[in-house]
């Protein structure tokens, strides 16, 4: 499945499995080529699954309560400026939100989520706005999947890639003749989504004339195909996404007010990655993970350096640049992923201050970088030579052992691998 990993999510606590089995029962939804009675079973056994875990939850949750209900009280009181992040996310998991991927507490994305679920059991349409990448079409499938409709379709329409001549009749539909080509009835996205959502990608791109049509649908639920007198009733719920400025375009008339003001009744704004930096160690761990299932390898570990450049890269195609950068490592890279690996593009040149819009490592930096390399150089050739013993390590080289285990995992390394006696399957 697609997106989909049980590994990588963050924590073990009852709210973290709960969020696992949401993450899978979105993934259910989703996935394309599952019969809709595959899809049932798989549904019931999932809700059981989570009735058993609320079970096995009860006492620590009794004995939890009186502090939760003390936090809530308390957040009643307490404006959501002053909220902690890890509250706020805390609280979006325990009320089951539904969303396929991961997040961490940023502020601003946390801000978005919490606008989407409440925005999610209503029938009004969302506008969701972000630069290329950020997630909003997976943002739209979360209004849908915490809605009443979420087992009911989500069509997704992308109005930037259909031609400005069949954009009508994709969306509304046609009538045999209505034009050359249309050899039969046939019905438009609208009425597939009837009773679900309809997805309008890129509505900025929308030609005028078809943002005519769509006003009509807004105002009076109702839609007609190209070439027919017939007027449909239909209940559709809109999502759309725009990368662009539409208030701007309004204002230059290259995109109606009235649509535009129709269809942001609720404005969901995602923030680019490069505002939510906190959040990019949680994606690359989860993107490592699904990486490794879809090319059926183990996850690769990242070199210090490559670690500290994809900290501070400044994506300018924000989580879908990342999700490829970590697809194009795991594919290229052996066991562990180095500078060199990346794309010829962003990658940093020797001289630090040439690096461009991404790299902008400083001097401290470097040096911390190469400490980091020099030390993991030094741990993994100690433990070629006392063939994996992470104690007898520990004694040659006087360091504690629990410390030396701490390094191990801070690099990726694991010793096990140095206990094959055939040398030439042991790592460089
Ligand atoms: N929080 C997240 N966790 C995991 N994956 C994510 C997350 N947000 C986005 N992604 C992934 O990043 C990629 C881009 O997301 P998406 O397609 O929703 O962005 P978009 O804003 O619609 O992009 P575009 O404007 O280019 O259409 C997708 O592969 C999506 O699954
Ligand atoms: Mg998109």
């Amino acid at each position: 499945m697609k997106a989909f990993s049980l590994k990588n999510m963050s924590s073990a606590s009852y709210g973290g499995l709960i969020e696992k089995i949401e993450v899978l029962r979105s993934s259910i939804r989703f996935t394309p080529g599952l019969t809709s009675e595959a899809k049932q079973t798989l549904n019931r056994q999932v809700a059981e699954l989570r009735e058993e875990l609320m079970l096995l939850s009860r006492k620590e949750r009794a004995d939890t309560t009186p502090l939760l209900n003390k936090a809530r009280a308390q957040s009643k009181k307490t404006p959501k400026t002053t909220q902690t992040t890890t509250y706020r996310r805390e609280s979006l998991l325990e009320r089951n939100f539904v969303f396929e991927g991961v997040f961490g507490d940023s502020p601003k994305l946390l801000d978005a989520f919490e606008i989407a679920e409440k925005a999610a059991p209503t029938n009004l349409p969302v506008l969701i706005e972000g630069e290329s990448g950020t997630g909003k079409e997976l943002m739209a499938k979360v209004v849908h999947a915490n809605g009443k409709r979420s087992d009911k379709p989500f069509v997704s329409v992308n109005c930037g890639a259909i031609p400005e001549n069949l954009l009508e009749s994709e969306l509304f539909g046609h009538k045999k003749g209505a034009f050359t080509g249309a050899s039969s009835d046939r019905s438009g996205k609208f009425e597939s989504a009837n009773t679900g959502t309809i997805f309008l990608d890129e509505i900025g791109e929308m030609p005028l004339i078809g943002q005519v049509k769509l006003l009509r649908v807004l105002q009076a639920n109702e839609i007609q195909r190209v070439g027919s007198d017939e007027i449909t009733k239909v209940d559709t719920r809109i999502v759309a996404a725009t990368n662009r400025d539409l208030l701007k375009m309004s204002q230059e008339g290259t995109f109606r007010e009235d649509l535009y003001y129709r269809l942001g009744v609720i404005h969901v704004t995602l923030p680019a990655l490069r505002e939510r930096k906190d959040e990019i160690s949680v994606l690359i761990e989860y993107f490592c993970d699904e990486a490794a299932e879809s090319l059926e390898r183990r996850p690769i570990n990242i070199s210090p350096t490559l670690y500290h450049f994809l900290q501070n890269y400044q994506y300018p195609g924000n989580i879908r640049e990342l999700r490829n950068i970590i697809y194009r490592l795991s594919c290229l890279a052996d066991e562990t992923a180095e500078i060199y690996h990346l794309p010829e593009a962003i990658k940093p040149k020797d001289r630090p201050e040439s690096t461009g819009k991404g790299a902008e490592m400083s001097l401290a930096d470097i040096k911390k970088a190469a400490s980091d390399d020099a030390e993991k150089h030094y741990l993994k050739e100690g433990l070629k030579t006392v063939n994996g013993k992470v104690s007898a390590l520990a004694a040659i080289t006087g360091m504690n052992r629990s410390y030396l285990q701490t390094l191990l995992k801070k690099h990726g390394i694991h010793s096990k691998e140095f206990k094959r006696t055939n040398k030439s399957n042991e790592p460089e």
